[in-house]
């Protein structure tokens, strides 16, 4: 396939409402770095973000609270750079759209011009809405995170499921619309309830992109190394392991030992003669 053929194939800012028009799910995963992105850019998967999930699956945080925007964006660089046909999403880290508007706007015009992906994505509600609003007048699309937002990690005390009692229920869908009528593109919904994520994706016109939010949501998002089971301490309920790398990339290190320790590699087929 050429990339003329390619590029009018691939997924734009406007098929986010497109798409949740027509019913078709989004298929969006995380990554990080080059050699991932090579082979998503060759697949069909929609929307590729480089979450600040970076900060505990690729650089061992505990949290996502110490990453920077400088990571953000080597890291976000980096991906497009492999991934030139798809749309990549840049989280905005934490403390980086908390100050001022003004402070938002220059984060993230900064991780766009600096990286050259559509769009950024940013954690939490209806105290957000005039920055998503001042982002996307300056033709910055904004992605929403609602639910557990992990930035928020101190506030809500853990990792737990969010929107289960009736109070927190409708705060959450008032948010959502929050966000839509602020000028979201579509909005993440993290750990929270079928019943709750199909609410909620019911009353938007924009799409809603799950992660531990059940089949309901317009899309689904995944973490890469938990996909395709990198990590082995983390098996949160709604991580599907799509392969075992761990187990694929311990016998490739062991094997390699194993044959520099015997001298059977590099055989006569590795050597130069
Ligand atoms: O940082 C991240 O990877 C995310 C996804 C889990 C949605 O925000």
């Amino acid at each position: 396939m050429n990339i003329a053929s390619k590029q009018s194939k691939a997924f734009t800012i406007n098929d986010f409402k497109i798409r949740k028009k027509n019913g078709i799910p989004i298929s969006v995963i995380t990554c990080f770095d080059y050699a991932f992105a090579r082979i998503l850019e060759g697949t069909d998967i929609d929307v590729i973000l480089v979450g600040d999930s970076l900060g505990n699956v690729f650089a061992g945080y505990e949290t996502t609270i110490p990453v920077t925007i400088d990571q953000m964006i080597y890291h976000s660089a980096i991906v497009k750079r492999g991934a030139l046909s798809k749309l990549v999403v840049i989280d905005m880290p934490f403390m980086s759209y908390h100050v001022s508007i003004e402070d938002a706007l220059r984060n993230a015009g900064r991780m766009i011009k600096e990286t050259g992906v559509g769009a950024v994505k940013l954690e939490g509600g209806r105290d957000f809405k005039d920055i998503i609003r001042a982002l996307t007048k300056a033709s910055i699309p904004v992605m929403g995170h609602l639910g557990l937002t992990p930035q928020s990690v101190h506030k809500l005390g853990g990792y737990s499921i969010q929107g289960r009692e009736e109070e927190q229920r409708k705060m959450l869908i008032e948010d959502a619309m929050i966000l839509e009528e602020a000028g979201a593109c579509s909005i993440v919904l993290e750990k929270i309830p079928l019943s709750l994520s199909k609410e909620i994706s019911e009353r938007l016109s924009i799409p809603t992109i799950g992660i531990g939010a059940g089949r309901f949501c317009d899309g689904q998002v995944l973490v890469i190394n938990d996909l395709l089971g990198i990590t082995k301490e983390f098996n949160p309920k709604f991580v599907k392991k799509y392969a075992d790398l761990h187990t694929v990339s311990r016998n490739a290190f062991d094997s390699y030992d194993r044959e520099v320790k015997e001298r059977s590699f590099p055989s006569e087929e590795y050597s130069y003669k």
